[in-house]
C-alpha cells in the first residue's frame, strides 16, 4: 500500500513539475531578407523541458539541441515570411510544438492598425501573414480579424470581394469582408476539429471600372485550437488476467484519443485509476493496466470493475476528462485440488465376481468447470498390486468410478484396502496443496467354492517297473472356506496309461499297473495324470499331478537290424553296421559292448563304429550265402544277450551307404511270388498228365505196364537215373548264385538235354516209351526255353512233379535220389517250407520254375488245362493224398476195365 501511495506521489511530482516548468513558446523574429548558411536564426526556449529530440518542419532550418535555429544553407525570407514548426520530442515519446515565424526585416509586420502603413510599403502589394481566428470563439459576431489591402489603394479608389471556401463555398458565410475597408471578419463559431483552416481568393476591384487593381489574393485563416475536446476511449475497456499473477504483470492497455490539435497539451492524455488501485495500477503516461499483487484469486472473484480516467492537457485541472469502467476477468488456473466429500468411503463386492462398478465417488474442484483445472483424473495409489481393480472418471459428474476387473478372493482378504487420489488432467500450479488421496475399504463377500487343490500342479517321483500297489504320493484339495479337506472325494479325470490307482477318499496315488518309463505315454521320463476333487455339495476342483518316472534297467541293447548284407566287389568283401538300441536312459544304456558269440568259428570279426554300432566283416574270404553270426550286445551295465544277425554275403546292385547293401537277386523276389504260383501250378498239371499217360498205359498198353504194386517204384527207378548223380556235389547247398555257375556249362546240359539223359529222358525209360506225349511237352518246354540251368532243374522237377506239388520245390535233384528212402526227411522240408512261404529258398527255387513258365508254358498248359476243370489251386496244398486217391481211382478204372 505505502509503495502505491508512494508512486503516486511520485507521479503527482513529476507531473506538475513538467507541467509548470516545460512550457514552449512560439517563436517570432524579424530576420534580414538574405541568410547565409548557419546564421542563428532565434532559439527556443527549452527550459524545464526534458528534451530528447528536436527537429524543424522546414529543412532549410535545423536546430540544435540547446533550442538555437539556424539556417542549414542560404536562404531567403521572402516578404511573406515564412511559418514553420520545431518538433520537440520528450523523453516519453510525447511531441510538443513550437511555431517559428520569420518575418523579413526589411518590412515591419503590420497589425491590424495603419492603412497609412500601407501607403508606405512600396514593394508589397497585398497583405503577408496568415490571419488566425479561434475557434469556437463567443459571440458576439461578427468579429473582426484583420485588414486584407492592396496597394493598388493608392493610385485608385477601390472595393474588396472575397470567394471561396468559408465565404461562397461550404461553409458558406464564415467570413465577410468590407468591401471599403478591406477588414475581414468572422461571422459565427468556427470548430477547429472541423474545419482546421480556410483557404478563400481575395479580389480588388476598382470602383469606377469594375476592373480588378491588382491580382487576386490566396488568403489563409488559420483556426486555433482550444482544448474543447475531451479524451475518449477508443474501444471497450475489457481485459483478462491470469489468477496469482505476479506482481507487474501486464492486464492490459487503455487506448484514448482527443480530437484537439496533436501534439499539444490539449491532447496530452494522462491516465488514472479510480478505485481497485489495491489490485491494480496504471501506467499515467500510456495506459498499460498491471496487476498491483499476487492475490487475485478466480475463485473469490472472477471480474472486477474498475473505474478509469482519461485527461488531457497532462491531466492537469484544466484539462478534460473522461471515465470508463474497465471489467478485468480473472482466469483460473489449476490451484485448486479435488476434494473428497467423506474421509473414508466403503463398498462391498461379492467374491469371484469381475468388471463390475463397486463405487462413485464424487468429487469437488472450486476451478473452472469443464476445464482441464476441473477434471479430476483417479489414481489408485496403493492396495492394487493385483491389478484387481480400475478407476475412470465419469465425464459428466466428475465422479470416480471403481471397478473390480479381476475376481477377488474373500478367503485370501475379507476386506480390501485401497488409497484412492484424485488428480486433475492439468498439474497444480499457483498453490501449495498437494493431491488429496482418500482410503477406500472394500468388503469381499463370501461364497461357497469348490474345493481347491493345492498347489495345483504337483510332482511326485516314482520308479518304473515297482510292485503294484505301491504309493506315489498324496494329493488333497481343500475346502477354501473351512481350510479343510473333510468330506473331498477324489477321482482321475484323465490317465492315459491307467497306471495310477487313486484313493478316493484319501487322495493317496499309488501305481495300479506296471509303471513303463519307455511307454509312449511318457514324454520326458513325465507321465500327467490330471484329478478332480469333489466335496459335499457336489462342487469340483481340480488339479494336476506330473509323475515323474526314474529309469531302470529294464531293457537290453537290440540290434534294430537283423538282417545285414555284407557286399562283394572285384573279389573282396565289404562290412556291414550292426547297430544296436536300448531305450532306457545313461547309464543304462549306451555305450553297448559287441562280443561275437559262439559258433562265429572265427569266420567273422568286429570292429569298433560308434557306442551303439559296430562294423561286422568277414574275417575270412567267405563263399557268397547266408550266415547266422552269433552278437552279444550289452549296455554299461553289462545287461544283455546274444542275438541273431542275419548276414547275407551277396553281389550288391548298388552300396548307398557303406556297409549298407542291396543284394542283386533280392531284385527280383517280388515278381517271383507269380513264377512260384505258376510253377506250382505247372507241376500240379504235369501230375495230372501223367496220370492220364498213366491211365492211358493202363488201358491201352498193360502188358507193358503194371502199376499195381506201390505207386512210385517205377518212378523212384527212373530218378534214380535222373541226373541228378552229375550235381550231386552242391546240390543239396545249390543257391541261385552257384546254378548260376553251373550255366556256363550251359552248352553240355543243352547237349545233355538234346540227347535225353535228363529227368524227361528218365521218365521215358521208365515209361517204357509210351510216355511220349510227355516228351512231347518236355520237348515243347525246352524248345522254348533259354537253355541255362534252370531248365536243368525244372526237366529234373520234371520228373519228380508226379510226387507233388511240393517237391518241386526243391532244386537238388541230389535229394531226390534217396526221396523215397528219405521220406520223413522230405515230409521235414516240406512243411519247412510250407511255413516260409515267402522263404528265400522258396524263392529261389521258385524262380527256376519261374524261368520254365515263360513263353511256352501257356501252350504246354493248355493242352491239359481241360483236363483240370478248375483253377483253384487250393488242392495244392494237399497233393499227395489226392494222387493217391488219382491212383486209386486210376486202378479202380483198370480194374473195371
Ligand atoms: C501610382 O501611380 C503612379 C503614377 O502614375 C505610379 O508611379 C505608381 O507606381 C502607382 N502606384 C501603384 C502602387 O501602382
Ligand atoms: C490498444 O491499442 C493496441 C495497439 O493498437 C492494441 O493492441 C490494444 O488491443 C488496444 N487496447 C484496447 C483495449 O483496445
Ligand atoms: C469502481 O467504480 C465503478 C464505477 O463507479 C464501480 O462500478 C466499481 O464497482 C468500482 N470498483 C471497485 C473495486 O470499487
Ligand atoms: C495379491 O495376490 C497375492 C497372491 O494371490 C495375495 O497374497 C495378496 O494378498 C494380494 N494382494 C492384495 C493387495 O490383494
Ligand atoms: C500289475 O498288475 C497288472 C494287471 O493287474 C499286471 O499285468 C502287472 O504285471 C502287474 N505288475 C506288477 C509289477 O506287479
Ligand atoms: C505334463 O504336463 C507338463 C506341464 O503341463 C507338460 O509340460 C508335459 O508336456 C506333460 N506331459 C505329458 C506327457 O503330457
Amino acid at each position: 500500500m505505502s509503495r502505491g501511495v508512494l508512486f503516486c506521489l511520485g507521479l503527482w511530482t513529476v507531473f506538475c513539475c513538467s507541467v509548470e516548468s516545460c512550457v514552449l513558446r512560439s517563436v517570432r523574429v524579424q530576420v534580414p531578407e538574405q541568410l547565409q548558411a548557419g546564421t542563428e536564426v532565434s532559439k527556443v526556449n527549452l527550459r524545464g523541458c526534458v528534451v530528447r529530440e528536436l527537429k524543424t518542419s522546414d529543412p532549410d532550418f535545423f536546430v540544435r539541441s540547446d533550442g538555437t535555429i539556424l539556417t542549414s544553407h542560404v536562404t531567403t525570407v521572402t516578404a511573406r515570411g515564412r511559418l514553420f514548426w520545431v518538433w520537440v520530442y520528450d523523453e516519453r515519446g510525447d511531441v510538443m510544438k513550437v511555431d517559428v515565424s520569420l518575418t523579413s526585416r526589411a518590412e515591419e509586420p503590420r497589425r491590424r492598425s495603419a492603412g497609412s502603413a500601407v501607403l508606405r510599403r512600396t514593394k508589397r502589394r497585398w497583405s503577408p501573414l496568415p490571419f488566425s481566428i479561434t475557434e469556437n470563439e463567443n459571440p458576439p459576431f461578427p468579429k473582426e480579424i484583420d485588414v486584407i489591402g492592396s496597394d493598388s489603394s493608392v493610385n485608385y479608389t477601390v472595393y474588396y470581394r472575397i470567394v471561396g471556401p468559408g465565404v461562397t463555398a461550404h461553409p458558406v458565410g464564415v467570413f465577410s469582408v468590407d468591401t471599403r475597408t478591406g477588414m475581414l471578419k468572422v461571422n459565427k463559431a468556427v470548430d477547429r476539429e472541423e474545419f482546421p483552416q480556410f483557404v478563400f481568393t481575395a479580389h480588388v476591384y476598382d470602383v469606377m471600372t469594375k476592373k480588378e487593381t491588382d491580382l487576386p489574393l490566396p488568403v489563409t485563416v488559420i483556426v486555433k485550437d482550444v482544448n474543447d475536446n475531451a479524451p475518449e476511449f477508443t474501444a471497450p475497456l475489457v481485459f483478462t488476467v491470469e489468477e496469482q499473477c505476479i506482481p507487474d504483470t501486464v492486464v492490459g492497455k487503455v487506448n484514448a484519443t482527443d480530437k484537439d490539435e496533436p501534439n499539444t497539451p490539449r491532447t496530452l492524455i494522462r491516465y488514472s485509476l479510480m478505485n481497485g488501485t489495491d489490485l491494480f495500477f496504471i501506467n499515467s503516461f500510456n495506459g498499460v493496466i498491471k496487476a498491483k499483487t499476487s492475490n487475485l484469486d478466480r475463485e473469490t472473484k472472477d471480474k472486477h470493475y474498475v473505474s478509469i480516467m482519461i485527461k488531457d492537457m497532462g491531466g492537469t485541472a484544466e484539462g478534460r476528462s473522461s471515465t470508463q469502467t474497465a471489467v478485468i476477468t480473472v482466469t483460473d488456473i489449476n490451484d485448486n485440488p479435488p476434494t473428497f466429500r467423506e474421509p473414508l468411503l466403503k463398498a462391498r463386492v461379492q467374491e469371484n465376481q469381475a468388471d463390475k462398478l463397486i463405487l462413485r465417488i464424487p468429487v469437488d474442484d472450486k476451478d473452472a468447470e469443464g476445464t482441464p483445472n476441473w477434471k479430476a483424473v483417479f489414481v489408485i495409489a496403493k492396495g492394487n498390486e493385483n491389478g484387481s481393480f480400475k478407476i475412470e472418471t465419469d465425464p459428466k459428474t466428475n465422479e470416480g468410478l471403481l471397478y473390480v476387473i479381476k475376481p477377488l478372493d474373500h478367503e485370501k482378504g475379507e476386506v480390501v484396502k485401497l488409497e484412492i487420489v484424485a488428480q486433475n488432467e492439468a498439474p497444480l500450479t499457483g498453490t501449495t496443496l498437494s493431491w488429496v488421496s482418500v482410503p477406500v475399504e472394500i468388503t469381499v463377500g463370501d461364497e461357497d467354492e469348490g474345493p481347491e487343490f493345492s498347489p495345483s500342479i504337483i510332482q511326485f517321483r516314482v520308479k518304473e517297473n515297482v510292485p503294484n500297489g505301491t504309493l506315489i504320493g498324496t494329493y488333497t484339495a481343500k475346502d477354501p472356506e473351512t481350510k479343510s479337506s473333510k468330506g473331498i472325494k477324489y477321482y482321475k479325470i484323465s490317465d492315459p496309461a491307467n497306471w495310477i490307482s487313486l484313493s478316493e477318499s484319501s487322495g493317496e496315488l499309488r501305481t495300479a499297473n506296471t509303471v513303463d518309463r519307455e511307454s509312449d505315454y511318457v514324454s520326458n521320463s513325465m507321465y500327467n495324470i490330471t484329478v478332480k476333487a469333489v466335496d459335499e455339495s457336489r462342487k469340483t476342483g481340480t488339479g494336476t499331478v506330473m509323475i515323474f518316472i526314474e529309469d531302470v534297467n529294464d531293457n537290453m541293447p537290440r540290434i534294430t537290424e537283423p538282417s545285414r548284407v555284407v557286399c562283394e566287389t572285384g573279389g573282396t568283401q565289404g562290412y556291414t553296421v550292426v547297430t544296436a538300441d536300448d531305450p532306457d536312459l545313461t547309464p543304462y544304456s549306451k555305450p553297448f559292448t559287441f562280443e561275437l558269440g559262439e559258433g562265429a568259428d572265427g569266420k567273422w570279426r568286429l570292429k569298433e563304429d560308434t557306442s551303439s554300432s559296430m562294423l561286422l566283416e568277414p574275417a575270412v574270404d567267405l563263399p557268397i550265402g547266408e550266415y547266422k553270426v552269433p552278437l552279444i550286445v550289452k549296455d554299461l551295465q553289462g545287461f544283455g544277450e546274444e542275438q541273431m544277425v542275419t548276414v547275407r554275403v551277396c553281389e550288391c546292385v548298388t552300396e548307398e551307404k557303406k556297409g549298407e547293401g542291396v543284394c542283386k537277386a533280392q531284385r527280383h523276389s517280388a515278381s517271383l511270388g507269380v513264377w512260384a504260383v505258376l510253377a506250382i501250378l505247372l507241376a500240379f498239371l504235369l501230375a495230372l498228365l501223367l496220370c492220364l499217360l498213366l491211365m492211358f498205359v493202363c488201358s491201352t498198353a498193360r502188358e507193358k505196364l503194371y502199376i499195381d504194386d506201390g505207386t512210385g517204384g517205377m518212378l523212384l527207378k527212373s530218378n534214380t537215373e535222373a541226373p541228378g548223380d552229375e550235381v550231386k556235389e552242391g546240390a543239396l547247398l545249390l543257391t541261385p548264385a552257384s546254378a548260376v555257375d553251373i550255366t556256363t556249362k550251359g552248352s553240355a546240359m543243352e547237349q545233355q538235354f538234346g540227347t535225353g539223359p535228363a529227368a524227361a529222358t528218365a521218365g521215358q525209360q521208365t515209361l517204357q516209351g509210351s510216355a511220349s506225349m510227355f516228351q512231347n511237352v518236355s520237348k515243347d518246354f525246352m524248345t522254348t526255353e533259354t537253355h541255362n540251368m534252370t531248365d536243368y532243374y525244372a526237366s529234373g522237377r520234371y520228373g519228380t512233379g508226379v510226387y507233388g506239388d511240393m517237391y518241386a520245390k526243391y532244386s537238388s535233384l541230389s535229394t531226390f535220389d534217396t526221396w523215397k528212402t528219405n521220406e520223413i526227411y522230405l515230409d521235414k522240408k516240406l512243411d519247412f517250407f510250407g511255413e516260409e512261404e515267402d522263404d528265400r529258398f522258396a524263392v529261389d527255387l521258385l524262380r527256376v520254375h519261374g524261368y520254365e513258365g515263360e513263353g511256352s508254358l501257356a501252350g504246354s498248359v493248355g493242352c491239359c488245362s481241360n483236363l483240370s476243370d478248375q483253377d483253384n489251386l487250393d488242392f495244392l496244398n494237399s497233393l499227395g493224398p489226392k494222387f493217391k486217391t488219382l491212383a486209386e481211382v486210376c486202378m479202380n478204372r483198370r480194374g473195371e476195365e
